[in-house]
Order: structure tokens, then sequence, then C-alpha cells
């Protein structure tokens, strides 16, 4: 923990987190006036950044999870996707917004994005944390992003290495 810490760099501080979760607010705030959005958020690198951002919205909401699992090493995501836990709201007609930790090559938001609208949601958008685009290997359309962030491994904020690191109050890199 010790030496793996000593390689964290500080990428965002948590005040630059808030003022992005605040701005995230008032743009989901302001599109979903009058309606009850079904929040979806993928565990678990999601939980953090959920909590925080529901606070901040004044809308009739819920919530609800799914956790995926990508087959893979614990840094490379290999597209093969499956559901290991369910939605329990039925989602035909809501309005559904995905809360992401992260889309890096973008396979596992496109595989959800795709299981989710099979099952006829109203309106399907993406909230997403952090942006890797450089390593985007389908396309993913964010519509509500907090950071596009580097090529570099990222933990902190809710978001993992091997299970560690979730606790952080800001996002490190984890220089090599
Ligand atoms: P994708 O399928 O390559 O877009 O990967 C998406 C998922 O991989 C994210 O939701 C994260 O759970 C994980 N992931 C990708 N990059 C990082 C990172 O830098 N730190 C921690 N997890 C990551
Ligand atoms: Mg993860």
């Amino acid at each position: 923990m010790t030496n793996c810490q000593s390689q964290l760099k500080v990428l965002i501080r948590r005040d630059e987190i808030k003022k992005a979760v605040a701005r995230l607010a008032r743009e989901i705030n302001r599109d979903y006036q009058g309606k009850r959005p079904l929040l979806v958020g993928v565990l678990k690198g999601s939980f953090v950044f959920m909590a925080d951002l529901v606070r901040q919205l004044d809308l009739p909401l819920e919530l609800d999870f799914v956790k995926l699992s990508s087959y893979g090493s614990a840094q490379e995501s290999s597209g093969q996707v499956k559901v290991v836990q369910e939605l329990e709201t039925p989602i035909e007609g809501r309005d559904v917004l995905v809360i992401e930790d992260i889309v890096d090559t973008g396979l596992t938001t496109s595989f959800l994005l795709d299981y989710l609208r099979q099952k006829k949601p109203a309106s399907l958008k993406l909230c997403a944390l952090t942006d890797k685009s450089s390593r985007r290997k389908v396309a993913v359309a964010i519509d509500y992003l907090g950071f596009t962030v580097p090529n570099k491994f990222i933990v902190g904020y809710g978001i993992d290495y091997d299970e560690k690191f979730r606790n952080l109050p800001d996002i490190y890199a984890i220089e090599d």
C-alpha cells in the first residue's frame, strides 16, 4: 500500500471534482425538468460519483444498479462483457441515465447501452465522470462528461486498481 501510494500522482483534486459534479448536476436538472429519471449506476466504480451527484439533483429520480464483468486483465477490458447483477427496475418507457466512472475503450459502455436499449427505455443517456478518449475502440456518445483524462491508469473517488484506492477523495494517476 505504502509503496503503491508513492507512485500515485494527483490528477484531479477534490475541489475540481466538486465543481464538475455541480456543473453536471445543473445540466441534468435542466434537461430532466418535469421528468422522473431512473439513474443506473455501474458498479462498483461509479458509487462515489453517483452519491455526490444525486444529492445535487432536484428531481423525483429513482436509482438502480448493474454490475458488469469483463473478461481480461485488471487493467485492460477484453470487450467480452457480461451482466453479473441485473437491474431490479423495469426500464421500458423510462428516462434512463447511465452513470459511469470511466469510458476507456468504450467496449463496456457500448455493450451496456445496447443491452439497455433492447429494453425499450423512453430515452437513454450517459453521464461519465471521466473519458479516456485516446483509448477508444468503439464510439460512445457521452451526454454529460466530467473530465477528459490522459491515457494513464487512474484511481480514487470510487475508482480502483485491484479493488484498492476507491476511498481516496481525489483522483490519482498511477505512474510507472
Ligand atoms: P472499457 O470497456 O475499456 O471502456 O473499460 C471500462 C471500465 O474499465 C471502466 O468502467 C473501469 O471499470 C475500467 N477502467 C478503465 N480504465 C480504468 C482506469 O484507469 N482505472 C480504473 N479502472 C479503469
Ligand atoms: Mg473497474
